[in-house]
């Protein structure tokens, strides 16, 4: 965790929230674990989501009762394993990952085979622009989940084909809205990303969304949570 943002006390109570929260509600899984091992010993960026993230994932897909997930930026597969494992127990459950890295995609299928969910989750490689106007044109929508976690720089654009592909009670979450407070004034891509992001849904009638703060192993950070409404 960046350690100008909180003093030392406040950041060892926040590790150690994290711990009771990770050991008290998130029964210990060989299958993610290994994911996040094999992730790491491909020098993938430690960027996947945190586990009690995933969880709240997970129990998001079992509230919304749903079948069919898109999920925008793979990487090992992780927070898809979590998807997984909310969504294979229903009949004709899939999740779409949407991965640019080929390297990416192919660390992310070996971990998601090893837990044994290579029928659920696909991974289709390419730009995900490319990948959601081919989804679109192809008519491959009805998702009842979309979860973006990409490059932030074209968190618009995402937000626009989860209307198209999506439905009434479509449920939509947004990962990294907050990045340590970046979101508020800084200039990166990223930020400016996010930042678009929060108007679009301001101006979006047919989304009532809101956004919660988050602070953990990757720092202090955000998810939008948002749902279609018309
Ligand atoms: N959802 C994952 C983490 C994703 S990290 C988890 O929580 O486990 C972001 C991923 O988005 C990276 O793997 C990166 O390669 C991918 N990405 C970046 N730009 C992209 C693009 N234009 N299209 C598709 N994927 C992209
Ligand atoms: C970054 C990307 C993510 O999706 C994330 O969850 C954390 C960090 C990043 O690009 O730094
Ligand atoms: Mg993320």
């Amino acid at each position: 965790m960046p350690a100008h943002e909180f003093t030392p006390t406040t950041l060892s109570l926040f590790s150690s929230m994290s711990t009771l929260i990770e050991s008290s509600l998130i029964t210990p899984d060989p299958s993610l674990d290994a994911c996040l091992a094999a992730s790491k010993a491909a020098n993938l960026d430690p960027i996947s989501v945190a586990p009690n993230e995933g969880k709240f994932l997970y129990l998001l897909t079992l509230l919304s009762r749903s079948k069919r997930v898109l999920e925008i930026g793979t990487l090992g597969g992780y927070s898809a394993l979590w998807f997984a494992k909310a969504i294979s127990p229903l009949k004709g459950g899939k999740i779409i990952s949407l991965e640019l890295s080929e390297e990416h995609a192919q660390i992310a299928r070996v971990n998601i085979s090893n837990a044994g969910y290579s029928e659920t989750v696909e991974v289709r490689v390419g730009p995900a622009l490319e990948s959601l106007a081919a989804m679109k044109a192809n008519e491959e929508g009805d998702f009842d989940l979309v979860f973006i976690d990409a490059d932030k720089s074209q968190n618009v654009q995402y937000l626009e084909y989860a209307l198209f592909l999506g439905k009434v009670g479509t449920v939509i979450v947004v990962d990294n809205v907050v990045r340590h407070g970046k979101v508020v004034n800084d200039d990166d891509a990223a930020s400016k990303g996010v930042r678009a992001a929060f108007e679009w849904l301001r101006r979006c009638e047919k989304i009532q969304a809101t956004a919660l703060q988050t602070v953990g192993p990757k720092g202090w950070d955000g998810m939008v949570l948002g749902v279609v409404v018309e």
